[in-house]
């Protein structure tokens, strides 16, 4: 694996280990190492170069459980967008003015790949992935991989009209509260909000309607 299929393999190994405690060929070691707490043979998840229970597919039967679900995850479909009002237009016009698009990048447009159907294909992330400065009101003192605690990456947009819980503790279920907690000592993001607070209520009415839009 290479390039980002590696990145893939790399994520869902951390959180294999980390969020279920299952150690695997990307994450190998026990988080907690305490000598007789160690029942299994470490990877716990690996490559299985000995199928015990075949199925109907041997590339999967072959694949390691992170391997499996990174290939689970790239296949699943974007989110489907509402079709566009003037409302919901004017909300994606102010975004970009005030500067949401700054970080929440609205295109992507992929390079080629090795799966079918994925080269060269536009898709809108409304994110640039990359790490920002969320300042002291978000901070969670954890630091991960690059990230310092201060930092996230920024959160993909798509599909956030059907999600509940917003942020990456999920403290709010009100997108005008996720708004606003930008802002706070340190955050890149403190100028784009005071610009989404400058505009008349209607406009700010109009982004959120082109947020749940999506
Ligand atoms: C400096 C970069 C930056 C700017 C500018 C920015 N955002 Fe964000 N946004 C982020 C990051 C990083 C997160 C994830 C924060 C977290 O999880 O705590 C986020 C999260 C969000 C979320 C919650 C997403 C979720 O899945 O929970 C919403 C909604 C959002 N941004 C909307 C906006 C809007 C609207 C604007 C413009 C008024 C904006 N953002 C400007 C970086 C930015």
């Amino acid at each position: 694996m290479e390039g980002t299929e590696q990145v893939a393999a790399d994520l869902l190994g951390e959180a294999y280990n980390v969020e279920m405690g299952v150690t695997n060929e990307a994450f190998p070691n026990e988080r907690d190492n305490t000598a007789g707490c160690q029942f299994n043979a470490t990877p716990e998840d690996s490559t299985n170069l000995a199928v015990s229970e075949p199925t109907n597919s041997p590339a999967s039967d072959f694949s390691s459980d992170v391997v499996n679900f990174a290939a689970f995850m790239r296949l699943l479909a974007a989110p489907t967008p509402v079709a566009p009002t003037n409302t919901t237009t004017q909300g994606s016009n102010q975004f970009v003015n005030v500067g949401c698009s700054g970080c929440h990048i609205p295109q992507h447009t992929t390079a080629q790949s090795p799966f079918g159907g994925q080269s060269n294909v536009t898709l809108t992330p409304l994110s640039d992935f990359a790490l920002h400065n969320m300042g002291t009101g978000l901070q969670d003192q954890v630091s991960q991989g690059a990230a310092n605690g201060q930092q996230f990456r920024t959160a993909p947009l798509w599909g956030i009209g059907q999600r509940v819980f917003f942020l990456h503790d999920g403290r709010t279920q009100s997108l005008v509260t996720a708004i606003e907690a930008h802002a706070s000592q340190g955050s890149e993001a403190n100028q784009v909000i005071s610009n989404f607070n400058l505009l008349r209520a209607s406009d700010q009415q109009a982004v959120i309607a082109y947020l749940r839009s999506l």
